[in-house]
């Protein structure tokens, strides 16, 4: 037993569930260092987030450091298809908020269980720890302070922000209870208690394989960015894409130990470092180069918003200006769908195929599109939401499969929206690669 193991072993909090549940605020970076602390107390930590808090830290970090999805939607579903946050309410020992926000201080008070973490503590006969950071201003005004009364009267133990200095510049109590307060809470409230649930299969599931590692040994192809279709030598049709979901997909599958091929067109983000990068401006040079990486490829994320139409005979000098211009268009060829085809007839294993699918206002076409392009995953976004599409750091996405059920996934980072199309892409590649070869070339 080495000496950080034996202290574990003797923490009040070694052998527990803590449920540790980060809200909106500025400090939610310092809910890394909770987790870390919590780990290394012996602790087993199932993070939760609500959407704002994903803006401050990334769901990763919490993963990486307590080897458990983090848990952002109350209809989120485990791998056996249980209520994710209803197990982690019934099997936690304690719930730790931290940082609590005013607004979830308020949201919970009234029971409005609106986000993952609000719903959790309502579910949940855990004792709650309450650790409020927000502005000194917005803690002492009375509707915050009459919500802490509340949660109080609920038996929660809210551990009050200490003063000093704040993230407006300002001096006042605000600031996160420092790391040894809150853990010191968490061990008073369990003073006394059994573990709840000790058996580990009842409690939410440790992630099989890091995430890390789960690409090493594929080579990934993911195209990025917006196509631009000269008209003439200076004008061209083109559209928003600026590539940060194909790039974010590209980093991510780096990240995870991939060989990345990045076919991309207009971007407007620095393109990852470590990825083999091809630059593709037309429909035509993207649909080349794809060609040329198709083989031997085991899975291919076509992310890149490609025009539909291009000019059927661009001027080769610059257009006059002088009166009505009329364009005629002709459609660019499915390039998606053709390396679906392409793939299909070449010999070893196919690749796996994801297409992305830009709708505006609903998402009803995109089954049938799916079907059309027999891709195995169509990751369809509503690109006229808030948030959500072209240019934006974020995106909600619902995935298509064919024979199964739509999976809606909350408004993510693209990079978190990348590493869930990637877990399901690391899914299907298990799942091809336990096909005998000679399905594989059937089916
Ligand atoms: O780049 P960002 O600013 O981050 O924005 C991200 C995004 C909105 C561009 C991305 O999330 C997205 O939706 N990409 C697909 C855009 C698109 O072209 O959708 P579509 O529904 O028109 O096409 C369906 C699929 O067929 C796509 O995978 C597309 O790449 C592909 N396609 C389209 C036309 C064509 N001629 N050949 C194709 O292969």
């Amino acid at each position: 037993m080495t000496p950080e193991s034996a202290a574990a072993a003797r923490s009040p909090l070694a052998g527990r569930l803590i449920l540790l549940a980060v809200t909106g605020s500025i400090a939610a970076y310092k809910a890394a260092e909770l987790a870390r602390l919590l780990v290394a107390a012996g602790a087993e930590v199932q993070p939760l987030m609500t959407a704002s808090a994903t803006h401050f830290l990334g769901p990763l970090t919490l993963e990486a450091l307590t080897r458990r999805r983090v848990l952002l939607d109350p209809l989120e579903l485990l791998p056996d298809r249980r209520i994710a946050h209803i197990v982690a309410a019934d099997t936690a020992d304690a719930i730790l908020v931290a940082p609590a926000t005013a607004r979830w201080m308020g949201a919970m008070a009234n029971g409005l269980a609106d986000d993952v973490v609000t719903a959790t503590c309502l579910a949940s006969a855990a004792p709650v720890v309450v650790a409020p950071a927000m502005d000194g201003e917005m803690w002492s005004h009375p509707a915050t302070q009459g919500n802490a009364i509340k949660l109080r009267d609920f038996g929660y133990r809210v551990v009050e922000p200490e003063s000093g200095p704040l993230a407006s510049g300002a001096v006042g109590q605000g600031r996160l209870a420092d790391a040894v307060r809150l853990l010191s809470a968490l061990e008073e409230v369990l003073a006394g208690r059994p573990i709840r649930e000790p058996d580990p299969a009842r409690r939410p599931p440790l992630d099989p394989t890091p995430r890390s590692q789960d690409l090493e040994g594929r080579r990934i192809i993911v195209t990025a960015g917006g196509t631009s279709e000269p008209i003439d030598p200076v004008r061209s049709i083109t559209n928003r894409s600026s590539g940060k979901m194909g790039i974010a997909i590209a980093e991510a599958a780096l990240g995870r130990g991939a060989r990345v091929t990045l076919i991309h067109g207009v971007v407007s983000v620095p393109l990852p470092a470590g990825a083999e990068a091809i630059a593709a401006e037309t429909a035509e040079r993207l649909r080349v180069a794809l060609r040329k990486a198709l083989p031997g490829a085991d899975a291919l994320l076509m992310a890149a918003a490609v025009a539909d139409f291009r000019v059927k005979q661009p001027a080769e000098r610059k257009l006059p200006r002088e009166g009505e211009l009329i364009l005629e268009l002709e459609p660019t060829p499915d390039i998606l769908r053709e390396a679906v085809e392409r793939g299909a007839g070449m010999p070893g294993r196919r690749p796996v195929f994801v297409g992305f699918a830009a709708e505006t206002g609903s998402l009803l076409r995109a089954r049938a599109k799916a079907a059309r392009k027999g891709v195995d995953l169509l990751v369809a976004n509503d690109v006229s939401e808030a948030g959500s599409g072209f240019g934006s750091d974020t995106n909600r996405v619902t995935l298509f499969a064919p024979g199964m059920p739509a999976v809606a996934l909350p408004r993510l980072p693209k990079r978190e929206v990348a590493e869930r199309l990637l877990d399901r892409v690391v899914e299907l590649l298990e799942e091809r690669d336990a096909r005998p070869l000679s399905a594989e070339a059937v089916s």
